[in-house]
């Protein structure tokens, strides 16, 4: 199957599409039409040259051979849905599930794994957009997503979801870019990270929520003041279910105008942070518990615990959750789905 890809392309017989974009300060992306996947994040240092801050494969087929959704556009629905099952007005459909009896990131066929199309690119910005006809992944209407990538003065990518349905259908559109501010393939538990909110969503052991959003106050999944990921690994059930960290974190409310920062990362050196900010109410939390065997930029494989993920995004299994306090995720075909999320790097 894979020996009709290994020249270089994609599965519909086309090459892959590759953009540079960048600043006068040196920040420079690559991004990528398969999935509409961020590929590199090139960050100024203050001592000079440039760090690769993102996880990334070796050529643009490698990422046909990961199942980590490297900087992958994830849709149309971010991470899980129980039973892979929807229902609405009295209507019942049933979702293409690749996660057991789930569906896990908008199915097999999602859009993390679709040729997008290159719809308008200049110096600093490219769009993408993709026609998801009825019924695509089981889920009901047609769709039309644009995924909007801008570099920013002060060295952010800038991301700007926005959807349309005639039918219907729960949308929820993230990016899966897993960040390691250190630039090595080492882990990331000595990083520090801040997240701007004071409740997650326990979930099984399948990543299936199994409560309500839950008070962060005196467990390790407390990120509000700075910590290394590494200091409380672990340490509670729900983390130990899941490997590490891979749960969503509701955050304040406050935050939505994407003013002020959702999370904070620092590089284990001090050289580097990122901010995230976005106008998502949660933010997904994944340290990479299960990256190990992806091909690696540098050459060889990455290991668990070598990048961290940020997905902005509705709580999972929100379809089933209309009680949680946050805005609904059924998009109906009166409104427009609109969401941003910046990640900005600071040199130190
Ligand atoms: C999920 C993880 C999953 C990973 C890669 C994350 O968004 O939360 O459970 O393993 O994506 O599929």
């Amino acid at each position: 199957m894979l020996k009709e890809y290994e020249s270089g392309q994609a599965p519909d017989g086309q090459p892959f599409r590759l953009v540079t974009l960048g600043n006068d300060q040196g920040f420079q992306v690559i991004l990528m039409d398969w999935g509409a996947t961020w590929l590199s994040c090139q960050v100024p240092l203050l001592a000079g040259g440039t760090r690769e801050v993102l996880l990334g494969c070796p050529t643009p087929m490698d990422y046909l051979r990961q199942n980590a959704y490297l900087g992958a556009t994830v849709g149309r629905y971010a991470n899980r849905i129980r039973g892979a099952t929807l229902s609405h007005d009295g209507k019942r459909f049933t979702l293409a599930a690749n996660q057991g009896e789930h569906q896990l990131h908008g199915g097999p066929e999602g859009f993390h794994n679709r040729r997008w199309q290159q719809v308008e690119q200049d110096q600093t910005s490219v769009l993408y957009r993709l026609h998801s006809a009825d019924g695509d992944q089981g889920y009901p209407g047609n769709l039309v997503a644009d995924v909007r990538y801008t570099v920013t003065e002060d060295n952010a990518l800038q991301i700007d979801y926005h959807a349309t349905v005639d039918k219907p259908c729960p949308v929820n559109l993230t990016n899966h870019g897993y960040f390691h501010l250190d630039g090595a393939n080492s882990d990331i538990r000595q990083q520090r990270l801040q997240i701007m909110a004071n409740q997650y969503l326990p979930v099984d052991s399948e990543g299936i929520p199994c409560a309500d959003p839950t008070d962060v106050d005196n467990t390790g999944m407390d990120f509000r003041q700075p910590k290394t990921i590494a200091a409380d690994f672990l340490r509670d059930r729900d983390q130990q279910r899941m490997k590490g960290y891979d749960h969503g974190y509701l955050l304040y409310p406050g935050l939505s105008s994407a003013e002020e920062p959702a999370a904070r990362l620092w590089s284990a050196d001090g050289e580097v942070q990122m901010e995230v900010f976005t106008t998502a109410p949660a933010l997904q939390l994944y340290t990479g518990n299960f990256l190990a065997g992806t091909p690696a930029r540098q050459g060889g494989e990455y290991l668990n615990y070598s990048g961290v993920a940020l997905e902005s995004e509705f709580l999972p299994d929100s379809p089933h959750h209309p009680e949680w306090p946050q805005p609904a995720c059924w998009l109906k075909p009166t409104e427009a789905y609109a969401s941003q999320t910046r990640y900005r790097f600071l040199a130190l």
